[in-house]
């Protein structure tokens, strides 16, 4: 799509934010975060965190989760290792540079795939859905907290006006449900568990997807 944010200016972006990103998007995404660790760790087993950037979700999971952690920048998982060896996540067992479109992973590996604040902020979205479930395995469950973009009203025309200096700042602020319910219709082989408003304003939604 014209205009539309790209994998390089993605890296980019988070490569900038790499030093400030916790100060900025610490707490404000925290309950977001929290709220999929616990789904996560409800599944237990190996999990992979997609879009793991400086590895603030890894301390909270339970130790007896594994994880594997991947992202596009490589700035921001120099923190996130920094993060692991501090606290001496011995449950962390890879952090790599990745697309996420693009898992290097078999099919049918995780037990849940989970991505926090990320599905904006890929340039294809729906073919990096596709991956996420292509490693999941059957039973296995993806988990989403994003920011859902508005039907109508002022908070769409915002968003809108918003799109532009979001898409240089690394995400794209209008994605509406309707993409993300179309996608799974187009994919299949999968059940809607549960959409789950979020703050700041529930303007965020916690979503869970169950593979057949
Ligand atoms: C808004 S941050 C969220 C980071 C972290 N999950 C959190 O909760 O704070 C989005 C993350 O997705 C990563 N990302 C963006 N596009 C990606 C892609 N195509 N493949 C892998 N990671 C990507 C960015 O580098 C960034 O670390």
């Amino acid at each position: 799509m014209a205009g539309d944010i790209d994998r390089a200016g993605v890296a980019k972006a988070y490569g900038r934010w790499a030093p400030i990103y916790d100060l900025v998007f610490g707490k404000v995404f925290d309950s977001g975060r929290q709220s999929t660790i616990i789904e996560a760790d409800r599944i237990g087993g190996r999990i992979l965190d997609v879009g793991v950037g400086t590895g603030l979700s890894l301390v909270d999971y339970a130790r007896t989760t594994k994880i594997c952690g991947v992202d596009i920048s490589e700035p921001m998982l120099r923190k996130a290792h920094e993060r692991v060896r501090t606290h001496n996540l011995t449950n962390v067992e890879t952090l790599a540079v990745m697309d996420a479109k693009n898992l290097a992973f078999p099919d049918n590996h995780f037990d849940a795939v989970v991505a926090q604040y990320v599905i904006t902020a890929v340039p294809d979205p729906e073919a990096t859905l596709d991956d996420f479930i292509r490693v999941l395995k059957p039973g296995g469950e993806l988990i989403l907290v994003n920011h859902i973009g508005a039907e109508s009203g002022p908070r769409k025309v915002f968003e809108l006006a918003f799109a532009p200096l979001a898409r240089r700042l690394g995400w794209r602020p209008e994605f509406p449900w309707k993409r993300l319910a179309d996608w799974a219709t187009v994919h299949g082989g999968i059940t809607l568990a549960e959409r789950r408003p979020m703050p700041p304003m529930g303007h965020f939604s916690l979503i869970r997807y169950i593979k057949s």
